[in-house]
């Protein structure tokens, strides 16, 4: 299979990528996090090559993309009105409701699970896309399963070329992590996967506490520990304290910092990450995929601060750093 490459400010183009999709084909979109993969959410057969195209394993669910809002009613029921609030107050966004699904929606999409996670995205190319052609779209991450999460085309032709009918062009993704996942359906709502909004945003909005559990809890299959992987093994460490063995033992190395690397680790390879959370996730994948590149046996990340603005940076650094 030929992989299309479309450019969206050509409306035949666009119209192209809403066409394809209708047919039951896979297209790669750009959303505000990373891009997707997407296929015709109401097609069950389409979400399953989904499955195929990442080597991803069936009972992992899926986030469905909407147009607007008010397309929640059509797959989710029992909606309880923080889930309303929350949608108001940050879609379209990097935020994804986990709610009651409806009867009709296949389990394809949600792995067998009850629940089914929603999102409004805001990138201007797939909601025009999503809202011109009243589509919505399950969308996993673009990449093989458990590797890095692609934020520019190129880098979904990276690992998709060849396997996928088509990638839509909407340049680097603005926030460059996945989307907040909130479970809707417990009481108080709670975090499952850390994303660009905080829970003291979303606190502050509904006016009553949202939980951002301290470790990270394997409740679902798909939110597995180890994940966004380059090839070459990834650690991280301060480099105000001694620096671990693996260090030591590794060959060549190369280095995400943030301060001044020091003398004695003489890398192949180094780049200088952002010192603002927001700045430095925008760079984190494209980083750590460059890092993989350079040839090195192992990329050494210098530690970030701690603290909720930097709650989805070190999720990230931490799964794709993890061994076992
Ligand atoms: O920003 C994002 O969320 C990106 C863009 C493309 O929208 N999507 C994304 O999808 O990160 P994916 O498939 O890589 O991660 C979705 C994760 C699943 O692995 C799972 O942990 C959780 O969302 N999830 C989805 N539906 C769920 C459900 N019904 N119940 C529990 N967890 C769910
Ligand atoms: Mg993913």
């Amino acid at each position: 299979m030929t992989t299309l490459q479309l450019d969206p400010t050509q409306p035949d183009e666009l119209a192209m990528a809403a066409r394809l999709l209708q047919q039951g084909r896979l297209v790669a979109v750009p959303t505000e996090t990373v891009y997707g993969l997407a296929a015709d959410a109401r097609n069950p057969d389409a979400v399953a090559g989904i499955f195929t195209a990442k080597g991803r394993p069936a009972d992992h669910p899926l986030i469905v993309h909407l147009p607007s809002a008010d397309a929640m009613a059509d797959w989710a029921v029992d909606i309880p009105a923080s889930a309303w609030q929350l949608a108001k107050a940050f879609w379209p966004g990097p935020l994804t409701l986990l709610l009651k699904k409806a009867p009709h929606v296949s389990p394809v999409i949600t792995g067998g699970l009850p629940t089914i996670g929603l999102r409004v995205p805001a990138h201007p190319v797939l909601h025009q896309l999503l809202q011109q052609h009243q589509l919505a779209v399950a969308a996993p991450s673009a990449n093989r399963y458990k590797k890095l999460s692609p934020t520019s085309a190129q880098q979904v032709l990276h690992t998709l070329d060849g396997r996928i009918d088509a990638v839509l062009d909407g340049g680097d993704c603005s926030y460059g992590l996945e989307s907040t996942i909130v479970d809707a359906t417990c009481e108080p709502l709670t975090i499952v996967r850390a994303g660009p909004i905080q829970a003291s945003e979303l606190s502050q909005m509904l006016g009553q506490p949202v939980l951002q559990p301290e470790q990270h809890q394997v409740k679902v299959a798909g939110n597995v520990r180890a994940h966004y992987q380059p090839n070459t093994p990834v650690i991280y460490t301060s480099f105000q304290a001694e620096l671990p063995a693996q260090v030591g033992k590794a060959q060549q190395i190369a280095i995400l910092h943030l301060g001044p690397v020091p003398k004695a680790l003489r890398p192949i390879w180094q780049q200088q990450m952002p010192a603002d959370a927001k700045a430095y996730g925008r760079k984190l994948y494209r980083a750590l995929a460059d890092a993989d590149h350079a040839g090195a046996d192992l990329i050494v990340l210098e530690s970030p601060p701690e603290g909720e603005a930097w709650l989805a940076v070190w999720d990230r650094l931490k799964r794709a750093s993890y061994q076992g």
